[in-house]
């Protein structure tokens, strides 16, 4: 009997350390630890982790171990329900270190990302949320051409090791709930039948065993192609409904795993679900700083004082995608002076970066587009009472939820004061 496999009395045995009371039956039976792992088919060091009670046995696991220990049907699984482990053991549970082979990876859809600048600090947020505090939903939010995609990239580099399965799917073309879920079984489970017909909340279902079962990272880019243009943010189109239907799912039951969304909008349950010490988080990414925004447009032939490069990362709120197309135009157009480029206004919106405005502008519903409307030629910050008195057609109530709205579609800054919330572009 190895060292892991030692013995326990079963008067150690407590509902709190249902792990200690798997290992007694196991051991009851005569059975070892490398057997076991073979029989249910999951690594004996993940088994290990879970008798010794750092691990969270899924409920598959515990009918796994009734069934083959020959134990009455429910004795672990009600004795010891879901609820009863406790909450900051579930949070802080070690992982189990992976070699990268062992990992499952399709990241075929996601970017290949060669150059990768600063963002330290949202990378760390990130790998506590999703490593340390296992936290069950994550998004990346910002504007068009900000970087959640590559932020979401770098992040799932540096962490895959941790997962069992790491699989990136893109929704730029909004594809249908059913065929999301299709594409995740059948990478998780080698034996998915492809021929069925189940129902979307079939499939959640079955997607849910395997978050319990296995550690997973699974990536949703691009989820605001679900969402509604022309109506305020976050509310799905008719068709994808049933996408936050798998968000609740995936918040609200205890698993091991994790779903990771980037998205220019905040979709609708999140205000619901997320918080500080909740499974559901969510982080607004904002451009990067003065330095790595130098950084990007390295090699773009441009030039100018400290001052005058300072200005042209500031002008464009240090949004990268932004940044480069200004860099082509500045490098062709004003054989890449900044400062002559910045003498000239009118070129500060074309081509690509109107493109983007618009598509983003272009989403929104009436009352935002008024909104945006007077903010941006407002100069300083204004306050819900001032919007009032500027858009007549609007009532207080429409404003606020127009604010809220646009803020959470990263089109509009809010900032806290002692006379309360005021907003910005
Ligand atoms: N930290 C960074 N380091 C290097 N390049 C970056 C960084 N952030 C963004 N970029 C570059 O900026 C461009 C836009 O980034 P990305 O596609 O991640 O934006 P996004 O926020 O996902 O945009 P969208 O809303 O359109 O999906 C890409 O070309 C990317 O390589
Ligand atoms: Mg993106």
């Amino acid at each position: 009997m190895g060292r892991k496999d030692k013995a326990v009395s079963p008067e150690s045995i407590s509902p709190e350390t249902i792990g200690t009371w798997m290992r007694h039956e196991r051991q009851q039976k005569g059975i070892n630890l490398t057997d076991m792992a073979g029989q249910v088919r999951y690594s004996k060091s993940y088994l290990s982790a879970v008798e010794n009670n750092t691990s969270r046995p899924s409920k598959r696991l515990l009918e796994e171990y009734e069934r083959i220990l020959e134990l009455s049907e429910g004795i672990l699984t009600t004795h010891v329900g879901e609820e009863s482990i406790p909450q900051s053991r579930r949070r802080t549970t070690p992982l189990v270190p992976k070699a990268l082979h062992d990992v499952k990876i399709d990241m075929n859809e996601a970017p290949h990302v060669t150059l990768f600048y600063g963002r330290k600090e949202q990378l760390s947020t990130l790998k506590r949320w999703v490593v340390t505090d296992h936290c069950r939903l994550v998004s990346i939010l910002g504007f068009g051409g900000v970087g959640k995609t590559v932020l979401a990239s770098e992040l799932v580099n540096q962490i895959k090791q941790e997962f069992e399965f790491v699989y990136w799917i893109s929704l730029k073309d909004a594809p249908t709930l059913e065929t999301v879920l299709e594409k995740f079984l059948s990478f998780l489970d080698d034996h998915y039948p492809t021929a069925h017909s189940q129902k979307a909340d079939e499939l959640i279902q079955h997607l849910l065993f395997h978050l319990q079962d296995h550690r997973c990272l699974l990536i949703l880019d691009n989820f605001e192609s679900l969402l509604q243009s022309k109506a305020l943010t976050g509310r799905y189109s008719d068709e994808n409904q049933g996408y936050a239907l798998l968000l609740q799912r995936i918040a609200e039951t205890s698993h091991q795993s994790c779903l990771l969304i980037t998205s220019r909008e905040k979709p609708g349950e999140f205000p619901r679900l997320e918080g500080k010490t909740r499974p559901t988080r969510s982080m607004d990414l904002a451009g990067v700083a003065q330095k790595e925004g130098r950084a990007l447009l390295q090699g773009e032939e441009l030039f100018g004082s400290d001052q005058i490069w300072t200005k042209l990362i500031d002008l464009y709120a240090g949004n990268p995608l932004t940044l480069k197309l200004v860099a082509g135009i500045i490098r062709e157009m004003f054989g890449g002076d900044i400062a002559r480029f910045l003498e000239k206004g009118e070129f500060v919106f074309s081509g690509g970066i109107k493109e983007l405005l618009d598509q983003q502008f272009h989403r929104l519903s009436s009352q935002e587009q008024d909104i945006m409307f007077w903010l941006a030629i407002e100069r300083e910050s204004v306050s819900p009472i001032e919007l009032e008195e500027e858009c007549v057609n609007l009532n207080s109530k429409e404003i606020m939820t127009a604010l809220n709205s646009s803020h959470y579609r990263s089109l509009v800054e809010a900032t806290r004061t002692v006379d309360g919330m005021r907003y910005y572009t």
